[in-house]
């Protein structure tokens, strides 16, 4: 039997964000939907994860460390790709964060566009490219993540044009109007056309995808299949959206320990009811827009006072990015006044931490929680949602969710809102207070089998599918070109039956 190919995943996030301490380095896990979805996938399959530290390096020839993870449980190896402080700056905090993330989550007002930024964008991506290059044999795939490393495919497949390449862009991808407002908008879309497959979470993403390069290249799309031609190959753009692990999640919600810790918040908490918020302190989460529609919710429901709080996790994100020092003032302050209107004896209507949980704890959250309010601006898709789902085992539970979640493309019997419009919050959180059981059950039980069916590994399964078939196209064409005629003994060739 033929050896399965090595995966060799890329991203600017890896698992583990390292920190010397006393010569020693120590990996504490990462928090972000990327990593929750795709660790998974190498701790089952092994592999290599090519992916930066979070940490600054001394000097840019500083090697990376190599580490076999997870510590505990060794199932995979960890190259870490040295980023210096400047590269830090121009790179992360500038060109990734400053421009892309902004413009693809459509806030226009905050992108900053910077030509020193955009060099350094250029280097580092060499620079990963590099590093996966030195990991990949010529059997295995690349399997390259997100807006950070766009152009990483492109670079690969000048080295290496046989390798094949994945691609997945986790957070939205703009209209072609938005997109062509950046000025190297051009060669974004050249880097990631150097892969063979590029998903996206949702079709409209993926049209989108589709749009920019038809009109910026000039290049035929097709998009009933999802495909674009370019420089004689013909790459597929499918819409798949990222799952989880969905019998983890479970598994974790029966935990006698971990439903313990759910009861002990509760009875801290103290409140009859508890609604939930749980993400990275970010502008695009509408954090400040949820508390706001949660102030003028107990303004207009006294009855309600005293009686049900808001539990709301920020996880430090990006702080040296200006914008989000500025969110973490406003989403404070507003805290404050909350709680300075409407505390009164042990009641305290918001609970707010600024800190993450780690993510087996977060399921003690999940169970603890009446309502789990998702409320983001623009959201590329938001597992928070997918995980409350998962663990609410005994079948109760509320989820508001927000239109522009691209969760909520699939989670269609959540509370579906629009976060801008905070009168319609109000009324979906006194519609989730007053939800029969019988209403809450009914509605969880498809949630649940929606988010059981399309877990990470459908997902998974999607891209080795493809990249399979993909193969099977190669060795048809050499085939017919050297006129064997036994097609038949083939499996489908066709690209896009996915
Ligand atoms: N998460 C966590 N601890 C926290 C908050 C979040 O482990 O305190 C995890 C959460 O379980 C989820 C991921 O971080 O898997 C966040 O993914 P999501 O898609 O919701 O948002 P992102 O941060 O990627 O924008
Ligand atoms: C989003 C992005 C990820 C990123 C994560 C956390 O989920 O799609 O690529 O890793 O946010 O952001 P950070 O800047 O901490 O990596």
């Amino acid at each position: 039997m033929l050896k399965e190919p090595k995966i060799v995943l890329v991203s600017n996030r890896g698992s583990y964000t390292l920190k010397e301490i006393d010569g020693k380095i120590e990996a504490v896990p990462a928090i972000s939907g990327l990593v929750s979805a795709v660790e998974p996938v190498l701790k089952e399959k092994g592999g290599v994860w090519v992916a930066w530290g979070g940490r600054e390096a001394a000097a840019p020839e500083t090697p990376g460390v190599r580490l076999n993870v997870p510590p505990e449980n060794p199932a995979y190896l960890f190259c870490e790709v040295p980023l210096t402080g400047d590269e830090i700056r121009r790179y992360y905090h500038g060109f990734t964060n400053g421009a892309l993330w902004p413009l693809c989550h459509y806030f226009l007002e905050k992108c900053r566009y910077s030509n020193s930024e955009w060099l350094a964008y250029r280097q580092v991506n060499f620079k990963f490219a590099l590093a996966a290059l030195a990991e990949t044999g010529p059997q295995d795939i690349v399997w390259v993540n997100d807006y950070h490393l766009a152009l990483v495919p492109g670079i690969i497949r000048r080295h290496k044009p046989g390798l094949k390449q994945a691609f997945f862009w986790h957070i939205p991808f703009p209209h072609y109007d938005l997109f062509a407002t950046l000025p190297w908008a051009r060669a974004i879309l050249r880097g990631l056309l150097g892969s063979d497959v590029i998903g996206f979470h949702l079709p409209d993403y993926s049209y989108n995808f589709l749009h920019a390069v038809n009109k910026l290249l000039e290049a035929p799309v097709d998009y009933n299949t999802f495909t674009i031609r370019w420089q004689g190959r013909k790459i597929f753009t499918p819409a798949w959206p990222m799952g989880i692990d969905y019998e983890a999640f479970q598994k974790l919600a029966c935990d006698p320990k971990i439903r313990k810790q759910a009861e002990e918040l509760r009875r801290q908490i103290g409140t009859e009811r508890i609604a939930l918020a749980v993400e990275r302190l970010d502008y695009t989460k509408g954090i400040l827009e949820r508390l706001l529609a949660f102030e003028r919710f107990l303004e207009e429901a006294p009855e309600w006072r005293g009686r049900v709080s808001l539990l709301q996790i920020a996880v430090p994100s990006r702080t040296a990015v200006p914008a989000y020092q500025q969110l973490r003032s406003q989403v404070e302050e507003a805290v404050g006044r909350i709680n300075g209107r409407f505390s009164e004896g042990n009641y305290r209507p918001v609970h707010y931490f600024w800190r993450g949980i780690p993510r087996q704890e977060l399921v003690s959250y999940y169970l603890a929680a009446d309502i789990m309010m998702v409320t983001p601006l623009r959201d590329g898709l938001n597992l928070v949602a997918k995980e409350y789902v998962a663990s609410r085992v005994d079948g109760t539970g509320v989820l508001i969710l927000s239109r522009f979640a691209g969760a909520a493309r699939d989670l269609k019997e959540a509370v579906i809102i629009n976060p801008y419009d905070i009168e319609g919050t109000v009324v979906a959180l006194k519609a989730a207070l007053a939800m029969p059981v019988s209403q809450q059950k009914q509605r969880l039980r498809k949630l649940q089998e929606q988010v059981r069916r399309f877990d990470v590994r459908w997902w998974l399964a999607n891209f080795q599918r493809a990249l399979q078939e993909r193969e099977v196209k190669e060795e048809d064409a050499v085939r017919r070109h050297l006129r064997v005629s036994s097609f038949s003994t083939l499996p489908s060739t066709s690209f896009i039956d996915a």
